[in-house]
């Protein structure tokens, strides 16, 4: 099975569980991504129960559109039901390094409005420690130098991704080379550096279920079945 028929795979799992929870008018939050993409493509099948979605990036918003779909801002709606996501990585407590996409700060938000967080992947992105893919971090513009210097003194060696400027006008920083053994505490000391606005662990909000496609179908991780 290839990459993208182990997305499509996962995409289909994670409507399926979408499609199972009870309410009649589903609020949803959609990611960013190739993964996200996928699942966004399968919405057009329950498009009836679809009260409004929350897009992470305008990017999404604008594949939703295209497909007919509403999308609201999210001071608009009340609390989600579920967000549905990929990452770059996974580690087994569901803690996650997410932004490839240079959407994590919006991710962050709309996961954080949602009651679940439903995290789909293909099988590569699951890893033992966190950090092997380069963790992004925004940062508002006039503080990255001062920044990068802050993440140097954590131990990563941080490159400005030149070509991007994130939907909120910011920029974005890949930290190279952390071994990330304690992920909620690296979360939070990055996020206390003047000038950060977001970095893409997603520890101290890890998802809630883990949709894993291999080419033996889909694995499926819960948070609660860990603790
Ligand atoms: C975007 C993200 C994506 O979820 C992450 O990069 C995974 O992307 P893909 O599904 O294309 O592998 O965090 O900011």
């Amino acid at each position: 099975m290839d990459q993208q028929a182990l997305k499509e795979q996962v995409a289909e799992a994670a409507l399926e569980r979408v499609a199972a929870r009870h309410n009649d008018r589903l609020l949803l939050g959609i990611g960013t991504g190739t993964t996200a993409e996928c699942f966004i493509r399968t919405l057009p099948a329950i498009r009836s129960r679809i009260e409004a979605t929350v897009a992470s990036s305008e990017r999404s918003a604008a594949l939703l559109r295209e497909l007919g779909l509403p999308v609201m801002d999210l001071n608009s709606v009340g609390p989600l039901d579920v967000y549905v996501d990929g990452a770059d990585e996974a580690n087994a407590q569901l803690a996650l390094i997410k932004g490839g996409g240079a959407a994590l700060t919006r991710e962050k938000i709309v996961a954080a409005a949602s009651e679940e967080f439903i995290c789909i992947a293909d099988a590569s992105k699951r890893v033992g420690v966190l950090g092997v893919f380069p963790l992004p971090v925004e940062v508002i513009p006039m503080a990255r130098s001062h920044v990068a210097r802050a993440l140097a003194q954590l131990g990563g060696q941080p490159v400005w991704r030149e070509e991007t400027i994130t939907d909120n006008g910011n920029l974005i920083l890949d930290v190279h080379g952390l071994h990330i053994s304690d992920p909620v505490d690296t979360e939070t000391r990055i996020n206390q550096m003047a000038g950060v606005v977001c970095n893409g662990l997603f520890a101290n909000r890890p998802a809630d279920v883990l949709l894993l496609g291999t080419s033996a179908g889909v694995e499926v991780v819960s948070g609660s079945a860990l603790s």
